[in-house]
């Protein structure tokens, strides 16, 4: 662990739960424990639960748990040892910079500057005279030099180790540069660029950090595929980041463009639209949207006009209005995507496209024509009650009765029957949703099975492991009774073997039992699945008979799994089992 646990515990003893999540979350008392809005999803009822006693929270509605420092971790966006600076710094304990030392940190900080050496030998090279070929490719597609700049473009030479021999010059090693993923490593183990006749774009993080590359092969060469981008890194995650959001955070108070390429990014902020961001060659993620929530109130989605574009906006719809952001879909006339649309038509006239930007009901209530003939009778029905539907979903009442009015002056409808229409659909909307919200309560959205898949496979057993790690928590004193029936690697599924044995670590030095231990060694939702279980009712009633019955349960499962998994195994998977179960017999086992 980076920091002392001394440390850590001294900073979590003077963070409380409450008064930190206070500052981000109105919460209100009920009973022992405190709930509110969740921060993470959109809610109308209070399903965040904040439990002062065992220093955790956790939402119902979507899962998310953990502790104090998975709170701000959420919350601010940060890893866990910058989680754990910013609360040393709201309380005044002093962390020790020497105290990080840890050999994933200082991984990470030798990739920022082996990004920031190759950022600067790609931007040198596209400005040298072996690099005018790139240059000129730029210029011709109409950026100008002070944009170049501005964005640090650059250019991968035509050679298999220019950046190879350059990093190495500079001192790197070659298993870090691998670990930066510039560079790859072939089957007879030499090294080579990853990066070759390419204009190079660096993806730069919100702090200014270089994190990723993506490269551009030129007009005409197929080898290798249109765009190469670096895979995901100690330092980089794409569906964490979008391109541009370094220069977009500070032009975007009132909105955000999303657009499809790093070229439409480019030259919007060329053309004075500074507020533009790309998703980096992924499908739009939930990460990418939250980061938008963090800096903007409305999302100005662009589309290309094909299937394609209108599909994935809608799927990116879908996401951001889970973040409560404003969305507005605009389509890019010409079927062109933005960068084209403004060498073609200018900055002026993409302006006037965003002015005519319309608002999500109107632009489903466009895409809903689709391929229906509104001329023919038939046509114009069908179209009426799909677009019906899709007035039904806005809760506001006056907009409801705006797009009514429209809808029935343009096909020439009476509006009372469209209107009691759009009626009847809000009330069956309104009663499957109040049907859905019921399930969500009952089988939490992110939790089920998705921070323990095994649990699907073994169900008895990981409710069994749960309940194991639920009474110890709160019955500490039966941890002698439990490990002299059940080790660790006992447990079925991986994830509570972990759980439990780092359970049986710190209780067998004496030391008192607090999710904090776990919060540096599991990830986010692991957090929220073991804040779900000690928090749960399982060990109320009985609990010492509860934890026998439930290792009863684990240790038959158990061997029901080891017998399934040798019939499945051929006769080298099974020879050297039995040399195992003979060892561990040697052993004692
Ligand atoms: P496009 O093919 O629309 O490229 O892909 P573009 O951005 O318009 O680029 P230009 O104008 O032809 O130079 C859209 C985005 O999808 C990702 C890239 O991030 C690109 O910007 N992409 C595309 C890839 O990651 N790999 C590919 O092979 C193609
Ligand atoms: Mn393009």
């Amino acid at each position: 662990m980076a920091i002392s646990e001394s440390t850590i515990n001294e900073i979590k003893y003077r963070n409380d739960i409450e008064s930190v999540i206070s500052s981000y979350v109105s919460l209100k008392r009920r009973g022992k424990n405190l709930i509110g809005l969740c921060p993470f999803h959109n809610e109308k009822t209070p399903s965040f639960t904040v439990y002062p006693e065992s220093g955790s929270f956790y939402c119902f509605g979507c899962g998310a748990g953990g502790d104090v420092f998975t709170f701000v971790k959420l919350i601010e966006n940060l890893d866990y040892i910058d989680a754990v600076r910013l609360l040393a710094e709201r309380s005044g304990v002093s962390v020790q910079e020497e105290n990080f030392d840890n050999s994933l940190s200082k991984l990470k900080e030798r990739i920022y500057e082996i990004n920031r050496e190759t950022a600067r030998f790609f931007h040198e090279y596209l400005m040298s005279d072996s690099g005018k070929w790139a240059l000129n490719y730029l210029t011709d597609r109409g950026l100008k030099l002070s944009t170049i700049k501005h964005f640090g473009l650059g250019a991968a030479p035509d050679s298999w180790d220019s950046l190879v021999s350059h990093l190495k010059n500079k001192g790197f090693s070659f298993s870090d540069m691998l670990a930066a993923n510039v560079v790859g490593k072939s089957q007879k183990g030499s090294y080579y660029d990853r990066f070759r006749k390419r204009v190079m774009f660096p993806i730069i993080d919100i702090r200014g950090r270089v994190i990723a590359f993506s490269g551009r092969a030129m007009p005409g060469d197929t080898s290798g595929g249109k765009y190469v981008n670096t895979s995901d890194t100690p330092v980089y995650k794409k569906s964490e980041n979008l391109f541009g959001m370094n220069f977009a955070k500070s032009h975007c108070a009132e909105s955000i463009i999303l657009v499809e390429g790093n070229m439409d990014v480019i030259s919007l902020h060329q053309a004075g639209f500074r507020n533009a961001v790309a998703a980096l060659g992924t499908s739009f993620t939930n990460e990418q949207a939250k980061l938008l929530s963090r800096y903007t109130k409305e999302i100005i989605l662009t589309l290309d006009a094909d299937a394609a574009g209108i599909k994935a906006a809608a799927r990116a719809g879908e996401i951001l209005k889970n973040t409560g952001l404003k969305v507005r879909v605009v389509s890019v006339p010409d079927g062109k995507d933005p960068d084209e649309f403004i060498k073609k038509h200018g900055a002026a006239r993409f302006g006037a496209v965003l002015e005519g930007a319309v608002n999500e009901i109107e632009y489903k209530l466009l895409a809903a024509v689709g391929d229906i003939d509104v001329n023919s009778d038939d046509g114009k029905v069908k179209y009426i009650s799909r677009a019906a539907e899709i007035i039904a979903e806005s809760a506001d009442a006056v907009e409801r009765d705006v797009y009514i009015g429209r809808l029935s002056r343009k096909y020439d409808v009476s509006r009372n029957a469209l209107s009691l229409r759009v009626d009847q659909i809000r009330k069956s909307n309104l009663r499957k949703d109040r049907k859905k919200a019921i399930g969500n309560i009952m089988r939490p959205k992110f939790d089920t099975n998705a921070p323990n898949p095994e649990k699907r496979l073994n169900p008895s057993a990981a409710a069994a492991e749960e309940c194991v790690i639920s009474v110890l928590f709160s019955h500490p004193d039966y941890f002698e009774e439990a490990y002299n029936r059940l080790k660790p690697d006992q447990m079925v599924t991986a994830l509570n073997s972990r759980i439990y044995e780092k359970i049986c670590n710190v209780l067998s030095q004496g030391e008192a039992l607090d999710i904090t231990a776990f919060s540096g060694i599991l990830t986010d939702s692991q957090m929220g699945y073991l804040v779900s279980i000690i928090n749960s009712d399982r060990a109320r009633d009985n609990p010492f008979t509860v934890l026998k019955d439930s290792i009863s349960v684990i240790l038959d499962q158990r061997s029901k799994k080891s017998s399934s998994d040798i019939k499945s195994m051929d006769v080298d998977e099974w020879a050297e089992n039995l040399r195992k179960v003979i060892e561990n017999k040697k052993r004692g086992k």
